[in-house]
């Protein structure tokens, strides 16, 4: 048996974990919350209670932040960028050595299937080995100002970064957004979603057990107004990144304006994946298929909207009909094609869509309705769903959905097909299905949006700048453009004659 059968197999005789971690970390280690209140995380395969947690308040938030202050202060700011690259190397590495433990315990706090958490897991390693490379490169410029003058540029840490996760996909926001504030020298104070608290507070113990210094890293658990709002307006934290909704990031935003705190804010989107018709069918039959179902469409970036020249659109949609017929749904530990999405509540929301999408006329042409897990009759689960030809005012081709609903819109031709894609609020990634570069190239530069995929939805890694336009946001995470968020430029300028 595997490490993962092994902890699956306790999950199923327990209905928990024992390696779970219950308190905040703080100072390089878990403590009890000031109040001793805790609440607990769900399984949303089963929709039923599995492990708590400590539900964190101001006062704990107030600790780790004066925890993350001094240890900026007195010890990371100055220890050498290859003593904190050595530290982040390992950390990779940990995470790696730890992938089952962390891949179950994701599956279980969040409900996506267990390879998508291994997948995860290793994306989070990944950013750790990217920005471990990058601590020691960090250089700065000089400025010709002629022989009586010196001046050049200095990187300095922005100081301690307070980072809010979402529950879609925790391990990767933390690792992504913690890898290089800690490169850049800064320090950390992480709150990850209440429903999915479990993974950085094991990252936590495992950047302490690589060397990191106590107070470099803390985590914060608890409710997004208990703990989150707290953080992002303690005056002693320099910069905020935060990644979820535009409302809350639009609250967090107004928030910082009061101490003038840096943001970067990673929010929703609407994102369309356009197929013309000269495409390779097949890659674009799987790259949609993945753009949408992937963790049940509970991705900022999923491909939502299918924008499709009209002449292969319906003959596509069958194709893509059937094969989302065959998707098996089930719990995340059993590896199904789609799992449960994350919360009753959400689940609601998503179904609330679709029924008011149906009481309009919609054409659902696959799924449409709330189901559950075939082995169990439990869980929260939506069928894999498919609307036709859907107008461009319709609000499901203008809100973002966060399920596992694919909107399809018919374009006369590639212009019209561009003018849909870019008819949204929202910025932040698309998809371009063509076999001709030059077209490919051109719709790339047209498309607002942060960042084209062309004949891969989901292309690229850590190495590649992140981040959306418009009411997506602000600021780019991953590549090297993402260490430059935590960092502030000095410039010096000396007479020297
Ligand atoms: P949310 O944006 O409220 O939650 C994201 C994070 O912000 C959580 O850690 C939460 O505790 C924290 N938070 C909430 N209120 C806060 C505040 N006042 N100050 C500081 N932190 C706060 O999103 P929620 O309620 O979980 O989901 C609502 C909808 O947002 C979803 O249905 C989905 O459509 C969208 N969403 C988008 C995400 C993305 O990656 N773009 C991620 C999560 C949700
Ligand atoms: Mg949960």
């Amino acid at each position: 048996m595997s490490r993962s059968d092994d902890l699956i197999a306790e999950y199923k005789k327990t209905g928990s974990l024992g390696l779970l971690p219950s308190g905040h970390f703080i100072d390089g280690a878990y403590v009890t919350p000031s109040h001793g209140s805790r609440m607990d995380s769900l399984d949303p395969g089963k929709g039923e209670a599995f492990a708590g947690f400590a539900a964190g308040n101001a006062d704990d938030v107030d600790r780790a932040v004066q925890s993350s202050r001094k240890a900026f202060d007195t010890v990371w700011r100055d220890t050498t960028p290859a003593e904190r690259s050595r530290i982040l190397w390992k950390t990779s590495q940990l995470v790696i050595d730890n992938l089952d433990l962390l891949a179950v315990t994701e599956t279980l706090d969040s409900g996506k299937p267990l390879q998508e958490s291994m997948g995860d897991v290793r994306g989070a390693a990944r950013a750790f080995e990217y920005y471990a490379g990058a601590c020691d490169k960090l250089e700065g410029d000089s400025f010709p100002l002629g022989p009586h003058y010196l001046g050049y540029s200095i990187h300095e840490p922005v100081g301690v970064t307070a980072h809010i996760i979402p529950w879609n996909f925790p391990i990767s926001t933390a690792a992504r957004g913690l890898a290089p504030a800690l490169a850049a020298g800064c320090t950390v104070v992480a709150k990850p979603a209440e429903q999915t608290p479990f993974t950085a507070l094991l990252l936590a113990r495992l950047l302490s057990e690589a060397g990191l210094p106590d107070g470099v890293c803390n985590v914060i658990t608890g409710t997004g107004l208990d703990a989150g709002a707290p953080l992002v307006s303690h005056p002693l934290v320099d910069h905020i990144t935060f990644t979820g909704s535009v409302q809350t990031g639009k609250t967090v935003m107004k928030t910082a304006a009061d101490e003038i705190t840096r943001v970067v804010l990673e929010l929703g989107g609407k994102s369309p994946v356009v197929v013309l018709s000269d495409c390779d069918h097949e890659q674009a039959i799987t790259g949609v298929l993945g753009a949408i179902y992937e963790n049940a469409g509970q991705i900022c970036s999923a491909g939502s909207r299918l924008v499709i020249e009209k002449d292969i659109g319906e003959a596509f949609v069958d194709e893509l009909v059937k094969r989302t017929a065959k998707l098996k749904l089930g719990h995340g530990l059993d590896k199904p094609d789609l799992g449960p999405v994350n919360s009753l509540e959400h689940l609601n929301k998503i179904n609330g869509f679709v029924e008011r999408a149906r009481s309009r006329g919609a054409n659902i042409v696959t799924g449409g309705s709330v189901a559950s897990d075939p082995a169990t009759g439990k869980g929260w689960f939506f069928e894999p769903t498919i609307v036709f030809d859907v107008p461009g005012d319709d609000e499901l081709a203008k809100e973002e959905i966060f399920g596992p609903v694919l909107t399809v819109q018919l374009a006369d031709n590639p212009e019209h097909a561009l003018a849909l894609a870019n008819d949204c609020q929202y910025g932040l990634v698309a998809g371009i299905y063509t076999s001709d570069f030059s077209t490919a190239h051109q719709m790339a530069r047209q498309i607002d949006a942060g960042q084209v995929y062309i004949n891969e939805y989901f292309a690229g890694g850590i190495e590649v700048p992140f981040g959306g336009n418009r009411k997506s946001g602000f600021g780019r995470e991953k590549g090297l453009e993402g260490l430059k968020s935590y960092c502030k430029t000095k410039s010096v300028a000396a007479r020297i004659t």
